[in-house]
């Protein structure tokens, strides 16, 4: 795929086979739609007043305009100028995406990125229309006997602003396409089926990233080097399963632009990485458990996120770390009661196997105390509490360090990839008592997104951490399933920001 600007002032010249412009829904035109609507003596409007009330998600097709070069003008809704917003822009954007990648077009030209939006810069803007254009050729089609559809052929889209704006708006370009393309890996490991995406798999994958991008290093360690670790915790979920355990490191180095200044200490980013969770011992109901598969899309969006930092050659050291393993009820599994020594020495009683999560992460965030790290922000598929509490609409966001917790929430609001806060109090930590070990692994019904965090942060007193609850954002569920690539956005806008 690939972008760029176009800034002519005469608009309806452009030679395209579709013309993006925007429309608000009180029958205000963007500035674009007042140059179409002028050069088409006033074919625009018109069409508003009669069959066109430019709600969100709506579009209306105009071809062969008077006095326009464009083979089709696309009018987008906007829905009510005093409630536009970055998200109402990055939804007008995949409405055009979508009809340009459905329509089999190879090019297109987008002029909803000049559209003004309070508190969103062009270059976050532009960078949405790169987003969603990733959004909309992505397509699963890794397991079907017969392809079900065509391959989108979209090549190409220019983004129409000022000239003054192009460089700008280039900058968001080339962000948008790394954010899009890690999203579209992310959302691809988190599509593919669990026999097929599993530890191993992720590991392969994390290398092969490191062939494509050289300043991305991997390595993969198995059970006899995790177990040289001392990675109780983890090794104890990854027994129960044939499918061998993956503990994987994705090192991105800074590209050095600033080498003249001493290296910033490099950020590390840990994701969950169970390729399936039956729950073991503590078996799950029958229903949905198919989007168990999901429960790897922390690892997923961790190596996403690497990818876009190594397209973008961000200058700052980034550590992707990711335990892989299944959890699934065997002779060997985990049984309510076990108590585990994690890699930290402390001691867990598992009173519940299906809070395998914090189980391989705890030990993953011990190992990453060797990195002296900046920040350490774990991505996890953690709990059922955390959708009851936010839904789908925001992550859940745990943090003991306000800066780093500010730093998280502000790259959401940036990336339209939204995070919201939870308590984390003391008193909380009190529902993690065990009578036999350090800690229980569970804290029992109430606040368990909080007391899930809790535990983490008993492995994290060495540097500034946030967790990331992703179960409610990273995938969706009934007709259009499939993962989100959530929370890329998010993490790729914070570790720019930190660059
Ligand atoms: N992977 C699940 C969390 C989950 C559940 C994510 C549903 C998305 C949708 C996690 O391993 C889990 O099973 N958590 C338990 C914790 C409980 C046993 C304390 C849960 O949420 O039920
Ligand atoms: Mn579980
Ligand atoms: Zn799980």
């Amino acid at each position: 795929m690939e972008f760029s600007t176009q800034t002519t002032a005469s608009l309806h010249q452009i030679k395209t086979a579709a013309l993006a412009v925007g429309v608000f829904s009180d029958g205000l035109l963007s500035p674009a739609a007042d140059v179409i609507d002028h050069a088409s003596n006033g074919a625009l409007r018109a069409i508003i007043k009669t069959e066109f009330k430019a709600k969100p998600h709506t579009h209306l097709v105009l071809r062969d305009l008077t006095g326009v070069s464009a083979a089709r003008v696309i009018l987008v809704g906007l829905g009510k100028q005093d409630s536009y917003n970055a998200a109402a822009h990055a939804g007008a954007e995949l409405v055009f995406a979508n009809y340009c990648a459905n329509a089999g077009l190879t090019e297109g030209v987008s002029a909803l990125a000049a559209i003004e939006c309070p508190n969103v810069k062009l270059r976050t803007r532009a960078k949405a229309t790169a987003i969603a254009a990733s959004r909309a050729l992505y397509r699963y089609d890794a397991t079907f006997g017969e392809k079900r559809e065509a391959a989108p052929k979209l090549k190409k889209i220019a983004v129409w602003v000022a000239r003054n704006q192009a460089t700008e708006a280039q900058h968001g370009l080339r962000e948008g396409r790394a954010i899009g393309n890690g999203m579209n890996l992310t959302r691809l490991l988190g599509d593919l089926p669990p026999n097929v995406c599993t530890p191993t798999y992720l590991g392969s994958t994390a290398k092969a990233l490191a062939k494509e991008f050289k300043n991305l290093k991997a390595e993969v360690l198995g059970v006899k080097q995790i177990e040289a670790l001392k990675m109780g915790s983890f090794l104890s979920v990854a027994r129960g399963s044939y499918e061998p355990p993956a503990f994987i490191v994705l090192k991105h180095s800074a590209a050095g632009k600033g080498s003249s200044k001493k290296a910033k200490a490099p950020i590390v980013l840990v994701g969950k990485g169970i390729t399936f969770d039956a729950g073991g011992i503590s078996l799950k109901p029958a229903s949905n458990m198919d989007e168990m598969k999901y429960d790897m899309c922390g690892a997923a969006s961790v190596l996403g996120t690497m990818r876009a930092v190594a397209e973008l050659e961000l200058d700052r050291d980034v550590i992707g770390i990711v335990p892989s393993c299944e959890n699934l009820p065997s002779g060997r599994a985990n049984k309510p009661g076990d108590i585990v020594i994690s890699m930290s020495g402390q001691t867990i009683e598992i009173l519940n196997t299906d809070a395998e999560g914090r189980l391989v992460l705890c030990d993953a965030l011990t190992y990453a105390e060797r990195f002296k790290p900046a920040a350490v922000i774990d991505i996890a598929t953690l709990t059922g509490a955390c959708v009851v509490a936010l839904g789908h609409v925001n992550t859940g966001l745990f943090s003991t360090n306000d800066e780093l917790a500010e730093g998280l929430l502000q790259a959401g609001r940036e990336a339209n990839d939204t995070a919201w806060r939870m308590p984390m109090d003391d008193a909380y930590q009190e529902q993690l008592r065990s009578n036999f070990a350090d800690v229980a692994n569970i804290g029992g019904p109430p606040a368990g997104a909080v007391t899930a965090a809790c535990f983490l942060s008993r492995f994290t007193k060495n540097y500034p951490w946030a967790h990331l609850d992703i179960a409610g954002t990273a995938w969706r569920s009934g007709k259009d399933k499939g993962a989100s690539g959530r929370p890329v956005p998010l993490l790729v806008q914070y570790l720019l920001n930190q660059a």
